[in-house]
């Protein structure tokens, strides 16, 4: 709102001016009048276009905002200016009187122009009408399947799942079909204000040294996990660029850590607190020793990580589509915490089964507003595992009551205004009636044959260049400009091992496919990788021109269409239906793990010198026919473009 006022203010002044020197009889003459505020018309539209301009070149996708507000100021001064001019225009548009057109065969026309005039005018409103009419609505209604057994509750939460993925995908009529369903308001801010706990300064971020790599995980140890998980690492045109990449830049997730045996850091509840690089304490630890929520923890456990998302910060851009993003960005962030846990002699497990609703209290959460998405233990590399997660329909784990008892709609339900970010966030929730084991049940490896067909692509053996991952993390940041220099096939091959590397930490319903457009070596195409194979199986070629048809499916993106190869993430719907923490729990799961994918892709290819985007925009069912994918078995949940740095 602010930037809106700083925007207008030089109209504001310009319409004070004339209302002065009208008070004081002093106006001047209206020619005078057009010409100043054509000036003005001419400034805003040279600002708008520079604005558009520059974060076109820039790349940087979120920050269109003061681009946004100066557009609406260009159609304030623009309906001056056309009030000042409109007679002038329409005296030209007027048929002259001549000899072959008398005058009063002119005017004998002037009602029909009319009539056309006003059924345009009608037209359009009623078509504007119309679409805000359907923007107005919330139109997910969650009543099928409901009851007090797990089985009911299992598939109210896949019927959420599908109803909500669908509402959420991007086509190219949906904006005519659907209508988003929650009232976002403004933008929170970027980051959480400051607690009243005490704080305790975190070390600077550091290369780690010989004491945390002989296993040793104290504060600087623990500092250097949270910074390069969430830490900002560049500050650019106001906003706050950080460790992990993020859709927008707009950085939804938050960090708290339950720490229970971190030399250095007393065992307590701690929120992590990215501008100040400090801990705040929350309350101090549990007496035994886990979070309310998270199950009984395993001997020699070190921390516990919890990983919540605000779902306002991306909500205000990216609306029904907010859940996918969140589940993105948090993939890509575990990522980097888990690879410098393991650089810190640590071991990291993403837990599968906690209640959201309790760990939030625990926290002190408003879960509405910030949903706990995701855990990550930290122990001893000598610890002992985690117990098996035993199957759903044996443990008291059980998705929520969706649409409460009644089956109300969700939004109706619980007064939020987050509308399906909401329902989605319930439906892969889980409660506990009472407290298991936290668990944890490895999925299984990459699917496919180890052998190859003689029709597959084989890739070159490929070995990891990632030797100084921090330091990757450090200066990660993502790419928009390629060169039209192909990629080698062997950088390909070496992305690819790395994204299969250390194999499926939540769920193995990720799939991979390579879009190549210009891979030295490699035949322009989609390709499916099978990672026991090492090798590509040709996909059935669903367009005709794979370069043109990514950059469309993309939202028209340059990071797509420029690229020598995307990465095209899909989720295999019988495998995240079969999570051994029910069906919409491995929704997210398989969220998550295409962002953990995705964010090895950063690593891989930073440590090569290529460049990376990832992408989240695009029309879901275009992207699904570059690779030939069928939407009944599997979906597209992420793109990642690389390319040669141009
Ligand atoms: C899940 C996800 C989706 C993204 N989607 C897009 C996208 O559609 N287009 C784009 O240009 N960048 C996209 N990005 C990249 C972000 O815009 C980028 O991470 C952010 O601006 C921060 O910049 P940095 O990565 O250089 O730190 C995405 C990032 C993530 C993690």
């Amino acid at each position: 709102m602010d930037k809106l006022l700083w925007v207008l203010l030089p109209i504001a002044l310009a319409g004070a001016a004339v209302g002065v020197l009208a008070w004081r009889g002093r106006l001047p003459p209206r020619p005078v009048l057009n010409v100043w505020f054509s000036l003005l018309l001419l400034l805003y539209v040279l600002i708008t276009a520079g604005l558009g301009i520059f974060w076109v070149a820039n790349q940087h996708l979120p920050v269109f905002d003061w681009h946004y507000v100066f557009g609406y100021a260009l159609l304030l001064l623009l309906l001056v200016h056309l009030g000042f001019n409109l007679r002038r225009v329409m005296f030209h548009l007027r048929p002259k009187p001549t000899a072959a057109t008398p005058a009063a065969a002119a005017t004998g026309r002037r009602p029909l122009l009319g009539a056309f005039g006003v059924l345009g005018l009608g037209v359009a409103a009623g078509l504007g009408y119309f679409i805000g009419l359907r923007h107005g609505r919330t139109e997910l209604r969650i009543e099928a399947g409901v009851g007090s057994g797990v089985g009911d509750r299992g598939a109210t939460a896949l019927a959420v799942v599908e109803q909500f993925h669908d509402f959420s995908a991007h086509t190219r009529s949906g904006v005519l079909r659907r209508a988003p369903g929650a009232d976002w308001g403004a933008p929170p801010p970027p980051f959480k204000p400051p607690g009243v706990g005490p704080r305790l300064a975190l070390p600077a971020a550091r290369k780690l040294q010989a004491a945390t790599a002989a296993g040793i995980v104290d504060a600087a140890a623990l500092a250097e996990m949270l910074w390069h998980t969430a830490g900002v690492s560049a500050r650019s045109g106001g906003i706050h660029f950080r460790t992990s990449p993020s859709s927008g830049a707009l950085f939804a997730t938050e960090l708290y850590v339950l720490t229970l045996d971190i030399p250095g850091v007393a065992a307590g509840l701690w929120h992590y607190d990215v501008p100040g690089h400090a801990l705040q304490q929350l309350a101090a630890a549990p007496a035994d020793g886990s979070l309310p929520g998270a199950g009984a923890l395993p001997p020699g456990s070190l921390a516990l990580v919890v990983a919540t998302a605000i779902f306002r910060r991306s909500g205000h851009k990216y609306r029904d589509r907010t859940y996918r993003y969140v589940l993105g960005d948090l993939g890509h962030a575990l990522e980097n915490l888990r690879v410098v846990a393991l650089q810190a002699g640590a071991r990291a497990t993403l837990l599968q089964a906690f209640d959201e609703a309790r760990v939030a209290t625990a926290l002190g959460l408003e879960e509405q507003e910030e949903g706990v998405l995701a855990m990550m233990l930290l122990q001893g590399r000598g610890a002992a595992l985690l117990p098996p997660l035993p199957a759903l329909a044996n443990t008291p784990w059980q998705p929520p009551l969706m649409g409460g008892a009644q089956g109300a709609t969700s939004e109706a339900r619980s007064g939020t205004t987050l509308g399906i970010t909401d329902a989605i966030h319930r439906a892969s929730s889980l409660r506990a009636a009472a407290l298991p084991p936290a668990g944890h049940t490895p999925p299984g490896p990459w699917p496919g044959p180890a052998s190859t067909p003689s029709s597959w692509q084989r890739l070159p053996p490929a070995d990891s260049r990632i030797i100084d991952p921090l330091a990757l993390i450090a200066s990660r940041r993502s790419v928009r400009r390629y060169s039209r220099e192909p990629l080698a096939l062997a950088d390909l091959a070496a992305v690819l091992a790395t994204m299969a590397r250390p194999g499926p930490l939540l769920s193995n319903a990720l799939r991979v496919d390579v879009l190549a457009l210009q891979v030295a070596g490699l035949g322009v195409g989609a390709w499916r990788y099978h990672a026991a194979a090492h090798a590509l199986e040709p996909r059935a070629q669903a367009v005709a021109d794979p370069r043109r048809s990514a950059r469309a499916a993309g939202l028209d993106q340059d990071v797509i269409g420029d690229a020598a190869a995307v990465f095209v993430l899909a989720i295999d719907r019988a495998a995240f239906a079969a999570d051994p923490a029910g069906a919409a729990r491995g929704y997210r799961h398989a969220f998550i793990e295409s962002g953990l994918v995705g964010e090895r892709v950063y690593l891989e290819a930073g440590a090569r010198g290529l460049g990376v985007c990832a992408v989240g925009a695009f029309y879901d069912d275009e992207a699904a026919a570059l690779t030939g994918n069928d939407p009944a078995r599997e979906w597209v949940v992420h793109f990642a473009a690389l390319g040669v740095i141009g």
